[in-house]
Parts: structure tokens; C-alpha cells; sequence
């Protein structure tokens, strides 16, 4: 292991903790751009809450409204044009992850002159990785994608149809207020893709990674277990604040840097799983729901050792030597089986989507990602057709 980690998000957790947003916004300036998405946020009174403490503070508002799931590069470039022409001192993202992530690329995009699309990674050979961005204040509202604590961000071109990232230092919030209470009006449906989301988070560098982190793999085991634990209750019933809360830490560890630190773990199920949602507009986690047992059948059979283990200590299986087939691909089995009993599709067809774009994501994916070769990196690292393959065993 050799890796350098720091995180500098400020995070106040707890039900209730949304009434001191005013306060963690003080200390950034007076005026605030306040994104959020479609209205959830104010159909359930949390807006008003939120602008009620802003108030208190002293720290007026602008909002930008109308972030759609998957947020859009238009939506980032609308969004800095009302940072700039109103003088914000700093950006409040009050909504899911794709608020979240459209406010931080919005932060980045209001003071670089240049078209914010070259912040995202789309196989261009120039990348501009942004040193600078207003100060980012997340508030989550739903647990899944942990961005409310990472300087991530993913963003759909809707004209050329490709979803990726961003990652730079500059795009870590100032500080996370993250409140359980927000979550309890999430859908079932949602609920069920953000507990699918976190475990995700963690899969990926515990499969893909450099295989000598055993400390990470016992938080990444712990991240699942609590997902499995109370993932479940939050699905039954939205208004159990306890299990709303377990989900809502979860969510926010799965992603916050130290579970994969010193991994160097890949992220191919996200990578292929951007793409598809670049094509088909649809929920991030149903497609990670979709790809990932495949993902897992495929790689577990070049290596099983690390499947064995997931088997084994995620869900007691027994196996018969350490790179037991038969054990990892049981396994494999019993955490499909959790997807589907909370809900969430396993397979392509329950979305709707055929096979006919199957090599185009898989040729989109590479565009974005590669290893020199012309291979997704993961562990083993994945050819056109390797992932062709993961899909047809999805469809
Ligand atoms: O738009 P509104 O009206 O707010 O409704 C949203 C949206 O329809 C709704 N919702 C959110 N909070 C709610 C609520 N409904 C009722 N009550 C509440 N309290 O839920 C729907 C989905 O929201 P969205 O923000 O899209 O979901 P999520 O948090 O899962 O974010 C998904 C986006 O994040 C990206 C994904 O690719 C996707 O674009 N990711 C970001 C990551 C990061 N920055 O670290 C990592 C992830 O792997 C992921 O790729
Ligand atoms: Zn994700």
C-alpha cells in the first residue's frame, strides 16, 4: 500500500442537524445559489426548512431550480450563469446525488471561462481538471451516492449522449449537513437503488483492487453487512428514521475515500453502467443492480479467491479451499437474490432495453476509460467483447 488521502468535508450528521445549515453557510458569504431538482424538496416542506435557517444566518439566496436525474451539462452551464450574474458567494445543493454533482460542477464552471464539458472525462486529450470552485455546501436528500462527502461528480451530454465524471480536490464540499429526516419521503423504488448504490461503491474496489488491503476489505464487508442489515427495514417502512439513518451513514462511507483507499481498485461496473445510462436516461443503481451480479459471474471465474471470501463472510457459505467456483458463484446467487428482494431489476429486459446498443456501450465505455490496450481497466481487464459478454448475461 502507498497512497496519500485526504478528505476535508466538515460533516454534520444527524436528524434535525438541517436546521444549522444557516449556520455552516455563514461562513462562506452571504448569498448563496440554492440548487435543486424536480420539487421533491418542496413538496415536502424540507426547501422551506432549509431557507428558514439560511434566513436566521443572514445568508440570502438565488435559486436555480429543475435539476433532472442524471444532470445535465445545459443544466451545469444555466446553473453558473446564475452563479455569476448574481454575485454568489458560494453554492447549497439541497436534493439526490445528480443535485449534488450538477452544484459542484456548477461551483467549478462559475469561475472558468472556458466550456465546462472539458471538466468531464470523455476521452478528449485535453482534460481540465478544475483548480478552483465556489464553496460547496451539499445537503442529502436521499442516501445513495455518498457525493454529499467526495470531490466526485458524474454528468450526462445530452447531445452527444455520453455520461461521465469528474474528479478534482477543488470539488470536495465545504461542509456535508446530512440529515436522515430528509430521506423518509425517498420512494420505495429509489430507497431500493440507493442501498444497491453503496454496496456497489464497495464492491468495486474490493473486487478490482490490488488485493493486499485487508483492512478495507473488513470496512468494505461492514459497509455490505450494514447495508444487508438495514437496507431492507428502510425498504418496509420509509418512516423508520433508524434505519434511514444506518443507510444514510452507509451511503456516505461507501464513498468518502478511506473504505477503498490504497485499493487502486477500478470501477467497471460504474464505468459500463454510465454508459448504458447515458443511452436510456434510466436510475444509476438500476443499472448497477442489472450489471453487477453479471460483472461478478464473469469475474469470478478468471479469479475466485476474493468471490470465495465475499461468499464466505458476507453471507456464511462454507467453501471447500479458497478459490472455490461453486462457493463464490453461490454466493454471487444469494446477493442477486437480496437485489431482487428489495426490489431492484437484475436483468435488462425488466427495463425494457434490448441488445441492439450492447457493443456500442461497450465501445463508449473504452472511449472514456482504457488501459493503453484498448481495455476497460477491472480486474481481469475487460476487452469489447468481455463486456459484450457481461451484458448478454444481463439482458
Ligand atoms: O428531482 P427531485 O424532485 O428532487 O426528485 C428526485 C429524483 O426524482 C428524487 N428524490 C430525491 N430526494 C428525495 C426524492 N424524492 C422524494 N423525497 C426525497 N427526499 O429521487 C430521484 C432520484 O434522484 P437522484 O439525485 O437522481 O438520485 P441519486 O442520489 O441516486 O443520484 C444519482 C446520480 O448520481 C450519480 C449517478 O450517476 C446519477 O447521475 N453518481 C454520483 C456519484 C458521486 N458523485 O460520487 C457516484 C455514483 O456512483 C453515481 O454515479
Ligand atoms: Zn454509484
Amino acid at each position: 500500500m502507498n497512497f496519500e488521502f485526504q478528505n476535508p468535508t466538515r460533516i454534520l450528521f444527524g436528524a434535525g442537524v438541517l436546521a444549522r445549515l444557516g449556520e455552516a453557510a455563514g461562513e462562506y458569504g452571504k448569498k448563496a445559489l440554492l440548487v435543486t431538482g424536480g420539487g421533491s424538496v418542496k413538496r415536502g416542506g424540507v426547501f422551506d426548512r432549509a431557507v428558514e435557517s439560511l434566513k436566521a444566518a443572514g445568508v440570502s439566496y438565488v435559486e436555480c431550480t429543475g435539476i433532472e436525474p442524471n444532470p445535465r451539462i445545459s443544466s451545469v452551464v444555466r446553473g453558473a450563469d446564475i452563479a455569476r450574474k448574481e454575485g454568489c458567494d458560494m453554492v447549497i445543493a439541497l436534493g439526490g446525488g445528480s443535485v449534488m454533482d450538477a452544484s459542484k460542477v456548477i461551483a467549478a464552471a462559475a469561475l472558468y471561462d472556458g466550456d465546462p464539458w472539458d471538466m468531464i472525462m470523455h476521452g478528449q486529450e485535453h482534460v481540465h481538471v478544475p483548480t478552483q470552485a465556489l464553496p460547496v455546501i451539499t445537503v442529502p436528500t436521499l442516501a445513495a451516492t455518498g457525493s454529499e462527502a467526495n470531490c466526485g461528480a458524474v454528468i450526462t451530454n445530452e447531445k452527444t449522449t455520453v455520461k461521465s465524471f469528474v474528479m478534482a480536490p477543488a470539488l470536495y464540499p465545504k461542509v456535508a449537513v446530512v440529515d436522515p429526516e430528509l430521506t423518509v419521503s425517498v420512494p420505495v423504488d429509489q430507497t431500493a437503488y440507493g442501498v444497491c448504490d453503496l454496496i456497489t461503491h464497495v464492491t468495486e474496489a474490493y473486487f478490482n483492487g490490488s488485493g493486499t488491503t485487508p483492512l478495507q476489505d473488513r470496512f468494505a464487508e461492514g459497509v455490505i453487512l450494514t447495508a444487508l442489515e438495514w437496507g431492507p427495514k428502510a425498504v418496509a417502512d420509509g418512516n423508520d428514521l433508524e434505519a434511514r439513518t444506518q443507510i444514510q451513514w452507509a451511503a456516505l462511507v461507501a464513498l468518502v475515500g478511506w473504505v477503498n483507499v490504497g485499493t487502486n481498485g477500478a470501477y467497471p461496473v460504474h464505468m459500463m453502467e454510465h454508459t448504458v445510462s447515458a443511452y436510456h436516461d434510466i436510475t444509476h443503481a438500476a443499472g448497477l443492480s442489472i450489471i453487477n451480479p453479471a460483472w461478478m459471474r464473469f469475474a469470478a471465474k478468471a479469479e475466485p479467491a476474493k468471490f470465495v471470501q465475499f461468499a464466505e463472510r458476507v453471507f456464511g457459505l462454507k467453501a471447500r479451499s479458497a478459490d472455490d467456483l461453486d462457493c463464490a458463484l453461490q454466493g454471487i446467487d444469494l446477493f442477486e437474490t437480496f437485489l431482487r428482494s428489495i426490489g431492484c431489476p437484475t436483468r435488462f429486459s425488466e427495463l425494457g432495453i434490448g441488445d441492439e446498443l450492447f457493443e456500442t456501450y461497450a465501445k463508449d465505455t473504452v472511449a472514456i476509460m482504457n488501459d493503453g490496450n484498448g481495455r476497460l481497466p477491472a480486474r481481469p481487464p475487460m476487452s469489447i467483447d468481455d463486456m459484450v459478454s457481461v451484458f448478454k448475461a444481463a439482458l
